[in-house]
């Protein structure tokens, strides 16, 4: 049975995408049940245990969760070999995927996502420079800038993952380039007020979802707090 995928939204439009990794893998479909009238995106952590030391999921979990959901299906592909695996992400029905610039081959990388017809991502961890991504903002649809080292949920928020974000988002207005600004780690209802005076529109958010009593309503809390803080700085 195919699934009604839901519309993703205008691009720079305020959303929040609960990262699975902190759901409850042996209640994956009734977990994201819970949020699914709260949201639009679903953020998929897929870690290889070589990029990060961690591992994670696959195509196989995206095939299941495609089955279930119509939420966009934004995969973080935490990969030293993402190219190797795009298509089958593709296959298993991600929505967009996004590769890290540490890995390198990133022209090929976005050539080879826009050929899959996926939305294009890129991602730099909270160390790197904008320098490091710029050559590609006019080239992909989302930019996302860890705000936690990747490979695990429950992190501290780091603010210094911001700059990037702040620089990427001048940037594309100076520019008319449409971006979406992704930030991902230790976000929650308060940290995502920093995130979005910096420019960030999409808000990555695991354990201040699914470790909360009602998933739904903690995400409508951080998508209210976005809005609040967007509607601040437009005065
Ligand atoms: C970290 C992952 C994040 C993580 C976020 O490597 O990319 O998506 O699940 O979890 P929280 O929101 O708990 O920091
Ligand atoms: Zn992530």
């Amino acid at each position: 049975m195919t699934i009604a995928r839901v519309d993703p939204g205008e691009v720079g439009s305020l959303r929040v995408a609960p990262s699975i990794l902190s759901a409850n893998f042996t209640t994956l479909g009734a977990d994201i049940a819970t949020v699914e009238s709260a949201v639009s995106w679903l953020h998929v952590d897929v870690m290889d245990g070589h990029f990060v030391p961690n591992l994670t999921i696959g195509p196989p979990v995206v095939q299941a969760l495609r089955a279930t959901t119509s939420l966009y299906l934004d995969c973080h592909l935490m990969m030293t070999n993402p190219g190797d695996y795009l298509e089958a992400f593709r296959d298993a029905g991600a929505d967009g995927c996004t590769v890290h610039v540490e890995v390198g081959g990133t022209n090929a990388l976005i050539e080879q996502m826009r050929a899959l017809g996926l939305r294009v991502g890129l991602a730099i961890n909270p160390d790197g420079a904008f320098s490091d991504v710029e050559p590609y903002l006019d080239r992909i649809d989302l930019l996302l800038c860890m705000t936690v080292f990747p490979g695990f949920g429950g992190q501290s928020f780091l603010p210094a993952g911001l700059e990037i974000a702040r620089q990427a988002r001048a940037a594309a207005l100076a520019n008319g380039w449409e971006l979406d600004i992704e930030v991902d780690g230790g976000v929650d209802a308060t940290t995502v007020v920093a995130c979005t005076e910096a420019g960030a529109n999409v808000f990555v958010a695991g354990s201040a979802v699914f470790n909360r009593p009602d998933p739904a309503e903690a995400a409508t809390a951080i998508a209210e707090s976005a809005r609040v803080a967007r509607a601040r700085i437009e005065v």
